[in-house]
């Protein structure tokens, strides 16, 4: 194919974020449950001599073009197992935040790897995908996925779940973005410096909650509140306090639950409906705590090619 193919792939929230120790490999096990929003990045392949990024959007300039960027390694990825060079220019239309715990990156790569799948004809598996997507990032494989999922393992791992209904969110963008990795250090450095210790001995197996795999398949938005939970929330706060006030501001407006979206520094806000979330986002606006504010809301189906 020699037509430009675009994948428009969605970001996610975690409603749940349980962080086990640190594992001997350097990362932690999860029970991650992820839903994905109506944020999207669009990632659009045209055949080149040689494999090029190029990107627009408000973010743009904090997104790296060599072959450090996620969607580039996505591509040579699939291009070596097929033993293919991976000619092909990329552009990123960037919506998501970037580094802003929304897996803005990870969306970039899923939606590479789609395009490229059908611009070079490759037709990988379904499970040719997602092992692509687990070898290059915890999150990816939900980038390809959507819905809403439990991730275990590192997260990779993923079960579908049931949901009944549409949630409605705010998202507060903040200036400048977090380093996962070192979100998880942080969390270690806490859990070690409150004497319990970070390794897997020391941390319990983390576990979804029952009561919000309830609340997500009975669309009861009140009751998912309620169960949202996010083990990284104290290490984004620590390393950025100001989020403190982000989410003080949802909260005081009405937020039904005010928490940090995965290593942050995104807050997310769930709303009662449209209505509300409206009310906070206006509120969040004129609070002047956060660079932007996004309604949105969720699940949303996964990578998908799209005509161009
Ligand atoms: O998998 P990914 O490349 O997105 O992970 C980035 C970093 O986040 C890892 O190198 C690790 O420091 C941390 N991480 C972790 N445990 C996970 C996922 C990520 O410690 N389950």
């Amino acid at each position: 194919m020699t037509r430009p193919v675009t994948a428009r792939v969605p970001a996610k929230v975690n409603v749940q974020l349980a962080v086990g120790g640190l594992r001997p490999d350097g990362f932690h096990d999860l029970a991650n449950v992820f839903l994905a929003v109506g944020l999207h990045d669009e990632v659009t392949a045209t055949p080149a001599d040689t494999l090029r990024i190029t990107v627009e959007g408000a973010d743009a300039d904090q997104v790296p073009l060599d072959h450090t960027n996620l969607a580039a390694r996505a591509a040579a990825a699939l291009a070596e197992r097929h033993g293919i060079e991976p000619g092909v220019h990329l552009h990123i239309a960037k919506d998501i935040p970037v580094a802003g715990g929304m897996a803005g990156g990870s969306a970039d790569a899923a939606g590479a790897l789609l395009a490229c799948d059908a611009l070079w004809d490759t037709k990988a598996s379904r499970d040719e995908l997602l092992q692509i997507c687990a070898d290059l990032g915890s999150d990816i494989p939900f980038s390809l996925v959507g819905g809403a999922a439990l991730g275990r393992g590192r997260g990779e791992l993923l079960t579908p779940l049931e949901t009944g209904g549409t949630f409605h969110w705010v998202f507060a963008v903040a200036d400048g973005g977090l380093s996962t990795p070192a979100v998880y250090r942080e969390c270690d450095r806490l859990r070690e410096a409150s004497g319990g210790g970070a390794g897997a001995a020391d941390v319990p197996d983390p576990e979804p909650s029952q009561a919000l795999l309830d609340a997500l398949r009975s669309g009861d938005a009140t009751a998912l509140a309620a169960a949202v939970s996010n083990d990284l929330q104290p290490a984004a706060l620590s390393l950025r306090p100001a989020l403190a006030a982000t989410l003080r501001a949802g909260a005081d407006a009405g937020a039904l639950a005010s928490l940090v979206s995965g290593s942050g520094p995104t807050c997310a806000f769930l709303a009662k409906d449209p209505e509300a979330a409206q009310a906070v986002a206006a509120a969040l606006a004129a609070s002047g705590t956060c660079r932007t504010v996004r309604i949105t809301s969720g699940p949303v189906p996964g990578a998908r090619l799209v005509d161009a």
